[in-house]
């Protein structure tokens, strides 16, 4: 007990009285910068389609995409990351549609270029699984398995065509072992070193990318698990992260994200480069279901869960809501 007061001594409810003192103590805020909104783009539609397991979110025709991209930078998102959704009969072994340069994420990126320039920095998911007819991220090999070293080359001509598309940003999401340091080559050896790499550093093979499977129209039959992460890992992500940043690249991110803040937290204190984080699909549809059911104040759910993102370390966040939490964050201080 202190000479000078009665029990307790020390009061941290003081700084809670007010909303104001609340507001002037917050150790971490969310900025309209910090949000990145990851938008679906598909091909030979004329009206947007709704994604069933993602309420709010759609395949965006060429035109509803660019009205997107324009939405988003009026609210002041940082970013939009880019994925294409081909029509079905473009889909092959290969993932032909993914380095053609008509190709539908090729020409959204042209399409969002266009639009908003260098406003908003244009990102572009870099994958095949969004155009192999087994949905798989890698090309296979006779024997069924993913192929590493034969997708690095798809990945690399897949980069040179975004970045000749125009994207300030590729975004490898694949898993592939050597995947940045031979894209960081095939962009140089273009002219594109001005093209940065977010990578996807620690992706895990998460039950919570469900929702996307219907995004984008997935052909995918098994799972992902000779390439992404298992979830019980955390030191392999640091090693995962060694090997990105010697290959070059420029950030770095976590994936998914809530379920995995002390991958993020991690991370974050072991790098100099910035740090994403992608709150997924079944993070989103999981807040959306419950709210839609009255169960947890919609609104609410949806700042916490950003702002434990963001004070597990993330300078960037990915999320489906980038442009609703932006104008809020815009109206409310
Ligand atoms: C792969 C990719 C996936 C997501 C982003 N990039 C799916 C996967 O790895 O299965 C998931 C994003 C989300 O769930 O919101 N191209």
């Amino acid at each position: 007990m202190t000479a000078y007061g009665s029990f307790p001594g020390a009061r941290p409810r003081r700084l809670r009285t007010t909303p104001a003192l609340r507001r002037m103590v917050a150790e971490t805020r969310l900025h309209p910068a910090d949000l990145i909104l990851p938008a679906f783009v598909r091909e030979g539609i004329g009206e947007p389609v709704p994604i069933g397991a993602m309420p709010g979110v759609v395949q965006h025709t060429r035109d509803t995409l660019r009205k997107a991209a324009v939405e988003a930078r009026e609210a002041g998102v940082a970013g939009i990351m880019l994925f294409g959704v081909p029509e079905d009969h473009k889909k092959d072994a290969l993932g032909t549609a993914g380095t053609d340069p008509e190709g539908i994420l090729q020409v959204a990126i042209r399409d969002v270029r266009s639009e908003v320039g260098d406003e908003l920095v244009i990102m572009s998911d870099l994958c095949l699984d969004e155009y192999t007819d087994h949905g798989h991220c890698g090309v296979l090999t006779e024997d069924g398995r993913v192929d590493n070293d034969a997708t690095l080359e798809r990945y690399a001509e897949m980069a040179q065509v975004q970045a000749d598309a125009g994207v300030h940003v590729v975004g490898p999401s694949g898993m592939m072992d050597g995947q940045i340091g031979v894209i960081r080559d095939a962009l140089d050896t273009i002219g594109k070193e001005d093209v940065s790499i977010l990578a996807y550093t620690a992706k895990y093979s998460s039950a919570f990318y469900g929702p996307f499977r219907e995004a984008v129209g997935s052909s995918l039959t098994g799972d992902r698990k000779t390439y992404q992460q298992d979830p019980a890992n955390l030191r392999e992500s640091l090693r995962e992260l060694a090997l990105d940043l010697e290959e070059g690249a420029d950030m770095v991110m976590v994936k998914p994200a809530g379920p995995y803040l002390d991958v993020l937290a991690k991370v974050a204190e072991s790098v100099d480069v910035p740090v994403a984080a992608y709150q997924i699909s079944g993070e989103y549809a999981m807040i959306e279901a419950a709210a839609e059911k009255g169960w947890i104040n919609r609104e609410a759910a949806i700042a916490e869960a950003l702002l434990g993102i963001k004070r597990a370390g993330a300078n960037m966040i990915l999320t489906y809501w980038a442009t609703e939490v932006a104008r809020r964050i815009g109206t409310t201080g």
